[in-house]
């Protein structure tokens, strides 16, 4: 079921993604070579709980952690961890989601780690700009279908790839409610957004194939031929002439 926010709802949901936003500047502030996944996870959780808010992903469905922290052919969905050191030349995305007064933010950026390959910064470049292409002509009764196409059109013509396992999603109290948004499609297809409907559009671009593997943590997600894949999420919500992004 999709549900429409009223203006009193959207203005919590303009706290939460606030929250979700300066979680994410204060990773990127801190982020560096040397640093373990989990300590990047201790801090988030600690900004976050001192906003008064709580790390939605905690718990969630069983996940052990505040943000998931996806480094390099890592997809999404990556368990930080003590032993896994953050080096220079990486690509780190780090997805981090908040409640507060009972409403959902979700947000992903990826980080490049010093110096990155020309190919890495393009794709951590070229994810940014799908978003923001995908968002471009968004409105009251776009079809759904038109972020998709929006997407796919920006990451295939630059030579990149579209994860089609999984997609972005409808968000609110829930973190995922309907619709799905996948990030490839046709254009004109699909149901029509309305205004006050929540949305996470979250490209998820590869380098190299589309396809991925899901490891036996049973949460992340790698590209299948081992390729970098880069990641950016907001929370918008849809108005009667465009977008409102929630988390930026
Ligand atoms: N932010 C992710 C998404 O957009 C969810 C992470 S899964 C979790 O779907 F379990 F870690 F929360
Ligand atoms: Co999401």
């Amino acid at each position: 079921m999709i549900t429409i926010k009223t203006d009193a709802q959207i203005e919590r949901m303009r706290d939460s993604g606030k929250i979700t936003k300066e979680t994410l500047d204060f990773i990127g502030s801190q982020i560096r070579a040397g640093m373990s996944t989990k300590e990047l996870d201790s801090l988030a959780y600690d900004f976050i709980r001192s906003c008064g808010a709580e790390p939605s992903f905690l718990g969630y469905s069983g996940y052990p952690a505040s943000i998931c922290a996806s480094i390099d052919d890592m997809v999404v969905h990556g368990i930080p961890s003590d032993n896994e050191i953050i080096r220079e030349g990486q690509i780190v995305s780090i997805d981090v989601g908040v409640i507060y007064n009972g409403w959902q933010g979700d947000a992903a950026r990826t980080f490049c780690i010093g110096e990155v390959s020309p190919l890495k910064k393009k794709l951590v470049e070229v994810t940014e700009q799908c978003f923001f292409k995908a968002i471009e002509n968004l409105r009251d009764g776009s079809p759904i279908g038109d972020i998709g196409f929006s997407v796919q059109s920006h990451a295939e013509s630059n030579g990149f790839s579209v994860v089609r396992a999984l997609t972005g999603h409808g968000i609110g109290r829930e973190m995922h409610e309907d619709p799905s948004v996948p990030n490839y499609g046709r254009r004109g297809t699909g149901i029509r957004l309305k205004k006050g409907m929540a949305i996470a559009i979250e490209p998820m671009i590869n380098a190299g194939t589309f396809k991925v593997d899901f490891m036996s943590d049973g949460w992340g997600v790698r590209t299948k031929d081992r390729q970098p894949s880069a990641h950016y999420e907001n929370t918008v919500v849809i108005t009667d002439d465009g977008v409102e992004i929630l988390t930026l």
